[in-house]
């Protein structure tokens, strides 16, 4: 089985590596930069990226500079993501990986520029590496510059309006209308947390295979493995807040509830929640078997999502 703290840790070190150096020339930001970032968290989707592109290549010169600045970006984009839907005017929530939520440190007009501070530092930090990609082959290869913006087209497109901001859009703006059809409401839900969760496990996954150079089916496919991935990871944190504690998720529990959201959970009732997720996972699984390479990695994460507890 993964180790998945390990694979955190890694990242850990490269978030700390990217982030930029904490300075008060301009207030607090750099600090609330790396406080929303480096508490903690899964890194599941940088740890994505990475074993993403590792199923395609094997080249460390590569995956160190050009990969793992790309990893650090998408926890940048998933820790501003973060940031934004616990202000008081989305989620409204104080407590974050354990400790208190950005705007409740800093203020709420601090939780609204960290959140864009780091969207815009993880475009900053991917177009850095198209300096850097001389250096890693002696001269100017178009192919990896074509791959780099390939990458970087994926990545913010699908954390952009018609990504996971429009999901976010959706979810604040959701219908909590007891007498919808519930197939209906059901259909629009799945639709909704493929918009906000799916998006940035498929922009992690269909990112780093672009790096690799992967063929544009093989990124389908992973395109196809992340929508189900997310709908699984999505429902089980809908899960997660009506069932877990805080010690567990770090984070506050019962939101859904007190914003009085409906989601896949309250709509179908726990039980059936898991076997939902559980059938997306499964999804998931025919989906790997069909993509080359070592699988052995998200085979196990998979069987990890199937019982996560955090
Ligand atoms: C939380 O994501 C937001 C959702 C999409 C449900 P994670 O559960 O991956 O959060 P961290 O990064 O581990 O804190
Ligand atoms: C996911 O939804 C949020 C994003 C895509 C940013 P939630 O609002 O359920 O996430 P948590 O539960 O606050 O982590
Ligand atoms: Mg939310
Ligand atoms: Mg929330
Ligand atoms: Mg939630």
């Amino acid at each position: 089985m993964i180790d998945l703290n390990a694979k955190a840790s890694q990242i850990n070190n490269i978030l700390q590596d990217y982030l930029p150096e904490e300075t008060k020339e301009f207030g607090d930001i750099t600090e609330a930069m790396s406080y929303s970032v480096l508490a903690g968290g899964k890194r599941l989707r940088a740890i994505m990226l990475i074993e993403s592109f590792r199923l395609f290549n094997n080249d460390s010169d590569m995956e160190k500079m050009l990969v793992h600045p790309f990893a650090a970006a998408v926890e940048f984009i998933h820790a501003y993501s973060l940031v934004h839907d616990d202000l008081p005017s989305m989620d409204n929530d104080m407590y974050r990986r354990g400790i208190l939520t950005t705007h409740a440190k800093y203020g709420h007009a601090m939780g609204v520029l960290t959140g864009d501070a780091l969207l815009n530092y993880a475009f900053e930090t991917v177009t850095a590496t198209l300096k850097s990609l001389e250096k890693l082959r002696g001269e100017v290869v178009p192919e990896l510059y074509a791959r780099v913006s390939n990458a970087a087209h994926i990545l913010f497109t699908k954390a952009g309006y018609s990504g996971m901001i429009g999901g976010q859009v959706l979810d604040v703006y959701f219908p909590n209308d007891p007498n919808a059809d519930k197939g209906l409401l059901k259909l629009r839900l799945l639709k909704m947390y493929e918009l906000k969760t799916s998006n940035l496990f498929r922009a992690a996954l269909c990112a780093g295979a672009a790096l690799a150079g992967a063929s544009e089916a093989d990124i389908k496919k992973l395109d196809s493995f992340g929508y189900n991935l997310g709908l699984a990871f999505q429902i089980d944190d809908d899960i997660l807040d009506e069932t877990a504690t805080f010690e567990q998720l770090g984070k506050d529990i019962g939101s859904d509830k007190k914003n009085n959201k409906l989601t896949i959970c309250t709509l179908l009732g726990i039980d059936a929640a898991k076997d939902l997720s559980r059938e997306k996972l499964e999804l998931a699984g025919t989906t790997l078997e069909s993509l080359p390479g070592n699988k052995e990695f998200f085979n196990d994460l998979i069987e990890y999502l199937s019982g996560r507890k955090k």
